[in-house]
């Protein structure tokens, strides 16, 4: 298998006001940034961190999902990030604090 973990960032910008907001406006850019810097730092092997567009949870954001579990999580700073990287993918645990509901 090429990769085991798929890391889907959302990072769409939409105007400023608009009624859905969006990932971009609430650092989803930076945190992107910080999570792939961080995988690569760590060594993190067979992960892949992509930039997504709308994932249609714009209401939650930021917005990440990890495959192949299908974890939604909504990463407001670093430390957030930092937590899902080493629970999630270091130890294979769902950091349930920081998911989004199912539906
Ligand atoms: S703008 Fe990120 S989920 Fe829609």
């Amino acid at each position: 298998m090429f990769f085991q973990n798929h890391i889907f960032c959302c990072t769409n910008r939409r105007e400023a006001g608009h009624t859905r907001g969006c990932c971009a406006e609430k650092d989803g850019e930076q945190l992107r940034d910080y999570m792939k810097m961080r995988v690569k730092e760590l060594g993190i092997a067979k992960t892949r961190v992509n930039n997504s567009g709308c994932l249609d949870r714009c209401e939650l954001g930021p917005c990440i999902v990890i495959y192949p579990e299908g974890i939604w999580y909504s990463p407001k700073t670093k430390a957030d990030i930092d937590e899902i990287i080493e629970l999630h993918l270091q130890q294979g645990k769902i950091v349930e604090r920081l998911t989004l509901p199912e539906a």
